[in-house]
């Protein structure tokens, strides 16, 4: 590891001297200054990890080059040494960024304490920055492909609600057209950004689990709740909370959700108590809502509350000028991640890319991609490396949207396999050929099962 450098600027030779010694014993590297213009040329010339900074020096103050150091470099860690009648000044150079100051006379262990601490808030000070970059550079703007007119006009929709505080937004678009990639994007470029982003999918949960997920738990308000439990509401404070597939939220849910959009409280799962939260609510669903609406499986004033800055996604086919732009994109990305020399793709495969109708949309072109990138024996991607509509459902997808629901509390499969079977037999109409067919079982196998729930004969 490299040595950490600390510049000492004081004109007193004696503290120069021991803390130089102090310094060096602990593995720094060591430079030193006698004034304020000896250091700063010092600071020019090379960086520092950190400075102790005299505050009284022959040709100036230390206020005067704490000033110029921040100039210079805004991350290293300046310690002011300042006599008692001074503290006042050392207490404006800690508005001015100084980590903290020492007055004199100061023990070796208060300065070392005081140094240590300084080097490990800077650090850390600097991975959340670095760590907030790297966020930033996977969910810019600029990780959104598209080029069509009314990409361009998502995007700056985008950026306008992005910096708009708290408003709740509506995401609308087919499956695979990039609603969540949308809302982590949103999220990443607003002033919420280091705070939480939680997501949860509405059919992903029965409707208890999806209450007490989303609006947490009292101590007690059901058989299993044995402590109390924070909601993602309460998680997010301050945050964001993505609800996808908002269009298969239990009817039941769906009051308290608008009570919460109107007046931004809600009460835990057994709760008396209103809880108030500052989150940013992002509701995303890929059916025909309006439907819903009319149908009565969704209330009406949840969904003008909901759809008051909509955002429509369109699908891939729509855009097919995009499609060629996406395309090269995920094969830059999977070439870097797959270590694989992968650069274009012929003419062929273009057209063939084109003319094909993407029901998937952009997660089924990045699917295709993945698959040539990883198969291709060719650094272009020709018209044989996609198969396209053969390819399996992606299975992070599949988990999203399991087919059945284990409920909260479990259920035991036989009561399962006899309600399907039963459900199987009237379908049919009593018909066992065909029942068997739609359970995937054979005419033998079916009739054991008819006369171990007793269907056979009622
Ligand atoms: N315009 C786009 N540019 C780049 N990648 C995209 C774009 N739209 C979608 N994707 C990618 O496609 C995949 C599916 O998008 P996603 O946001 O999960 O869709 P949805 O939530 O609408 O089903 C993700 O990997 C996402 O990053
Ligand atoms: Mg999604």
């Amino acid at each position: 590891m490299k040595a950490t450098r600390v510049l000492i600027i004081e004109d007193e030779k004696l503290i120069r001297w021991s803390l130089i010694q102090r310094f060096r014993e602990e593995g720094f590297e060591t430079a030193e200054a006698e004034t304020g213009a000896d250091g700063l040329a010092k600071l020019r010339e090379e960086a520092y990890d950190l400075i102790l900074l005299d505050h009284k020096l022959p040709d100036t103050t230390g206020l005067r080059v704490l000033g110029e150091v921040r100039d210079i470099d805004s991350d290293v860690v300046v310690v002011i040494m300042t006599a008692y009648s001074n503290v006042e000044d050392a207490v404006a150079a800690m508005r001015l960024g100084a980590y903290d100051y020492l007055a004199k006379p100061f023990t070796m262990e208060d300065m070392m304490r005081t140094v240590h601490k300084g080097l490990e808030t800077t650090q850390l000070r600097r991975q959340v920055r670095d760590y907030r970059r790297r966020l930033q550079d996977r969910f810019g703007f600029d990780r959104i492909i598209g080029d069509c007119p009314r990409m361009h006009e998502l995007f700056s929709l985008m950026r306008d609600v992005a910096g708009s505080g708290g408003s709740t937004l509506f995401l609308r678009g087919e499956s695979g057209t990039g609603k969540d990639l949308v809302a982590k994007t949103v999220h990443h470029n607003s002033d919420r950004a280091d705070r939480p982003f939680m997501n949860i999918t509405c059919t992903a949960l029965s409707e208890n689990l999806l209450e007490s997920e989303l609006f947490g738990h009292e101590r007690g308000a059901f058989t299993d709740a044995k402590s109390q439990k924070k909601g993602l509401l309460e998680l997010a404070d301050g945050g964001t909370v993505y609800l996808d597939e908002i269009g298969d939220m239990p009817k039941s849910l769906q009051p308290k959700l608008l009570r919460f959009l109107e007046e931004r409280a809600f009460r835990r799962v057994g709760g008396v108590v209103d809880i108030e939260v500052d989150v940013r609510i992002i509701a995303a669903t890929n059916r025909d809502i309006e439907a819903a609406v009319r149908e009565g499986r969704f209330r009406e004033d949840l969904f003008y509350r909901l759809n008051i800055i909509p955002i429509v996604l369109p699908p891939l086919r729509d855009r097919a000028d995009d499609i060629e732009k996406l395309a090269m994109h995920f094969i830059a990305q999977f070439a870097a991640e797959f270590r694989r020399d992968v650069r274009g793709l012929t003419r062929p495969a273009v057209a063939k890319l084109n003319a094909y109708g993407w029901p998937g949309n952009v997660r089924e072109l990045r699917n295709a991609i993945e698959r040539a990138v990883l198969l291709s024996k060719d650094p272009i991607l020709g018209h044989d490396d996609f198969v396209l509509g053969a390819i399996e459902p992606d299975p992070a997808e599949a988990g999203e949207t399991p087919r059945f629901v284990l409920p909260a509390n479990g259920v035991a499969l036989n009561d399962v396999e006899e309600e399907l079977v039963r459900q199987a037999i009237e379908r049919t109409e009593g018909h066992q050929g065909a029942a068997a067919k739609l359970l995937g079982l054979s005419r033998d196998q079916l009739r054991y099962r008819l006369q171990k729930y007793g269907i056979l004969g009622e």
